[in-house]
């Protein structure tokens, strides 16, 4: 396939291109290093198949270069501010960075011609859901960050241009993500600030958030197990795995993978019951619906979470990540 990848050097895209180029298909990514970084490209940028363009997608006129050039059968839309942190300090952050990107992505499909599309929703947009786990066609949907609600907007958009223009769509609603080549999150926070100063830790909350860690292989293979076997004009499915892991059990597991002596460590937390305004302390997604077309996750969350620590810790130790 052809396929353009918004994202290209971000977190789940640099664990994404290899296993699209190894399939035989033409990538067309695109990123402006807001969040990714250019030595994550670096082992695909040689690639014959695998064509790269630095711009904004809030740019509308280099997009369309790049939607007339790739005459994409997928559009792959992983872009996006990943970081809800920064939607909370400037209001129009995810109106522009998610809402308005995810328009020009689809509005770009509109005019060239291009029908499918896999985007990347959340599980945030469930806000604090008095049902959990949480099925897809729980409502009403009130997120509580604007990175959340963003999502939301995404999601109708999305589903409007299907209607409007032949298109079809995945949206997936994932859990947290994790594996090699983080660009942020806890296990790359936790690991960064224990190789800087190993006495102490500081734990935003009170240690008991928990989430569903799906390892990002797992993501991956169940967007193209959706992919290929959803075949309804929409289709939204949750992504995730069925156990937590708390915020805690990372940081204990983070100290243990650098060898360090727990008792030097001084842990110590911020309190209260979420981590930063915005965040979701307790999610649980369900899944019913991806098990019932036949997707099953390989790693549970404590194995993922294990296995990516130990990634992360080799991939800091090795120069990789910074
Ligand atoms: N990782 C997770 O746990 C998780 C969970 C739920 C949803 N998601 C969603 O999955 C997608 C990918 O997540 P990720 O963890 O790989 O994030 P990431 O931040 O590592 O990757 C996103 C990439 O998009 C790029 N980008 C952002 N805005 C851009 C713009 N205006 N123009 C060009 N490039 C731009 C960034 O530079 C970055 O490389 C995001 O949409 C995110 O919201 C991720």
């Amino acid at each position: 396939m052809r396929v353009v990848l918004t994202g290209a050097a971000g977190f789940i895209a640099t664990n994404l291109i290899p296993r699209l180029l190894a399939r035989g298909d033409e990538v067309f990514g695109v990123d402006n290093f807001f969040l990714g970084r250019r030595s994550y490209l670096e082992r695909s940028l040689a690639h014959p198949r695998f064509h790269f363009f630095e711009f904004d997608l809030l740019k509308v006129e280099p997009l369309a270069e790049v939607f007339a050039e790739a005459k994409p059968d997928l559009v792959w839309h992983v872009a996006a501010n990943s970081d809800i942190s920064y939607g909370t300090a400037y209001t129009d952050f995810d109106l522009k960075g998610g809402t308005l990107v995810t328009y020009n992505v689809l509005e770009a499909m509109r005019r060239s011609g291009a029908k499918q599309l896999i985007f990347s929703s959340s599980g945030a947009v469930y806000g604090e859901p008095t049902v959990m786990p949480t099925p897809e066609n729980y409502g009403p949907i009130l997120p509580i960050s604007l990175y959340a609600a963003s999502k939301v907007a995404c999601e109708t958009l999305i589903s409007a241009f299907v209607h409007n223009y032949d298109m079809r769509a995945w949206i997936f609603r994932f859990g947290n993500i994790i594996g090699p080549y983080p660009t942020h999150g806890v296990i790359y926070d936790f690991v960064k600030r224990l190789l800087e100063d190993p006495s102490q830790l500081k734990i935003l909350g009170d240690g008991t958030q928990a989430k569903p860690y799906v390892y990002v292989e797992d993501c991956i293979e169940g967007m193209e197990f959706g992919f290929t076997n959803a075949r309804d004009a929409v289709n939204c499915y949750n992504l995730a795995v069925p156990d937590q892991t708390s915020v805690t059990e990372i940081a204990e597991a983070v100290i243990a993978e650098l060898g360090l002596d727990r008792r030097k460590v001084d842990v110590h937390y911020t309190g209260g019951s979420r981590g930063w305004r915005g965040d979701v302390p307790q999610v649980q997604l369900d899944t019913t619906r991806m098990t019932a077309l036949g997707w099953k996750p390989r790693l549970s969350s404590a194995d993922a979470v294990r296995r990516t620590i130990a990634e992360v810790v080799a991939q800091f130790r090795s120069g990789v990540i910074s």
